[in-house]
């Protein structure tokens, strides 16, 4: 029997700039685990939708979040990027997804209760049912592991909840067809035809805080621009936004300990960790016992030759449309390879003559 081939799954929505959360949050994985594992990187359109129908601007907000893929490090030749409505594979293992799971698991997800607000009546069912898709993004490739950030981790116990409602409503069906793959649930060796996928979460950044109030993540709905440092923020921007960062009167503490209850330094020395793949205890180990005053023009220095970058090789992509969309539709047509087959097995599985 054989075992999941190691493969990494990720996605970034194209609404609004990308911000220093989702770029330590995700994409920087994204661009490290390129070196060991074979890598799928997908721009979501059509999870666009759920939260606002109509984007006048969707097909360059796609273009956008490929070019900050691109710009940051992410191969698409020797890995694959694409946009998920290229891939009808993935809308198709949704709507089996739907029956499999449950109203109440949807209703329980923080996000669909914060993004509906008061009026749940009122959102759109792509928005209940957004998590299901967000599974089959994952389980059309049968990944194994997801780079994200910390916000998306209920939706990752719930893609492994619908694997294994699946693996285990179809056993009898999966084990006919000698479809089923030989996997460990926690003590036990269960077979099963979709993998239990791993979150990578871990990092010294897993949740980016707001510039103005380390006690709420950085968010592209932030209506203070102040709060994110974005892609496109040009180094006085940057710089700008980090010298008016929120913080307390202490100098940084003597060890990472003393960075609890105190959000803005921790969070602070989280990005200063993250941008130069050094743990806290490291940057504690550097900066411990100074001001402000003199950690913020370090910190700053090191955003920009970071960010700079990055964002100056996004413009020179986006100058080039044509060469953006050569790429999603060459990551399209291998993704779609790939796709095709699980939905073979799928429909043979579930029974659906095609
Ligand atoms: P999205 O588009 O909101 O965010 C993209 C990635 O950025 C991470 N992120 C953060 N990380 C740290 N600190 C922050 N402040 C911060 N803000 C955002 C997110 O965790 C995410 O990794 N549902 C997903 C998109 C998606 C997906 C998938 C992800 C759809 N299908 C399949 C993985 C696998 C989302 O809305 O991410």
């Amino acid at each position: 029997m054989s075992e999941f081939s190691p493969l990494v799954f990720s996605g970034v929505q194209p609404t609004g700039n990308l911000h220093l959360g989702n770029y330590l949050g995700a994409i920087r994985k994204f661009v490290a685990l390129q070196a060991s594992r074979n890598c799928i990187y997908c721009v979501v359109d059509l999870h666009a939708m759920t939260a606002q129908l109509v984007h006048e601007d969707l097909e360059d907000q796609t273009r956008a979040i490929t070019a900050a893929f691109l710009a940051a490090g992410i191969d698409p030749k020797a890995h694959i990027v694409f946009n998920q409505s290229r891939v009808p594979q993935h809308a198709e293992l949704a709507w089996i997804f739907n029956c499999v799971a449950r109203i109440g698991w949807m209703n329980r997800m923080t996000q669909f209760k914060d993004k509906a607000g008061k009026d749940r009546e009122n959102a759109s069912l792509g928005l209940l049912a957004y998590p299901s898709l967000m599974a089959a993004d994952i389980l059309v490739y049968r990944a194994t592991h997801v780079p994200v950030g910390d916000d998306q981790k209920q939706h990752l116990e719930l893609t492994r909840d619908i694997a294994q409602k699946f693996n285990s409503d179809f056993s009898a069906r999966i084990a006919k067809l000698s479809l089923g793959v030989e996997m460990m649930v926690g003590e036990e060796r269960v077979n099963g035809y979709f993998p239990l996928t791993e979150p990578l979460i871990e990092g010294p950044a897993p949740r980016v805080m707001s510039l103005r109030d380390g006690t709420k993540k950085m968010s592209k709905s932030d209506v203070s621009d102040l709060s994110r440092i974005n892609l496109t923020d040009d180094a006085d921007t940057i710089s700008k936004k980090i010298r008016k960062a929120k913080t307390d009167p202490e100098p940084l503490p003597g060890d990472v300990e003393g960075l609890a209850g105190r959000p803005e330094a921790d969070n602070l020395v989280g990005i200063y960790a993250a941008l130069s793949d050094r743990s806290k205890e490291e940057v504690i180990a550097e900066f411990g016992g100074r001001q402000f005053s003199a950690f913020k023009p370090a910190l700053s220095e090191l955003a920009v030759s970071v960010l700079s970058p990055i964002s100056v090789q996004m413009r020179r992509l986006l100058d080039d449309p044509a060469y953006i969309d050569g790429v999603l539709a060459d990551g399209g047509e291998r993704a779609g390879a790939i796709a095709e087959k699980t939905m073979k097995d799928v429909r043979a599985i579930i029974g659906l003559l095609a």
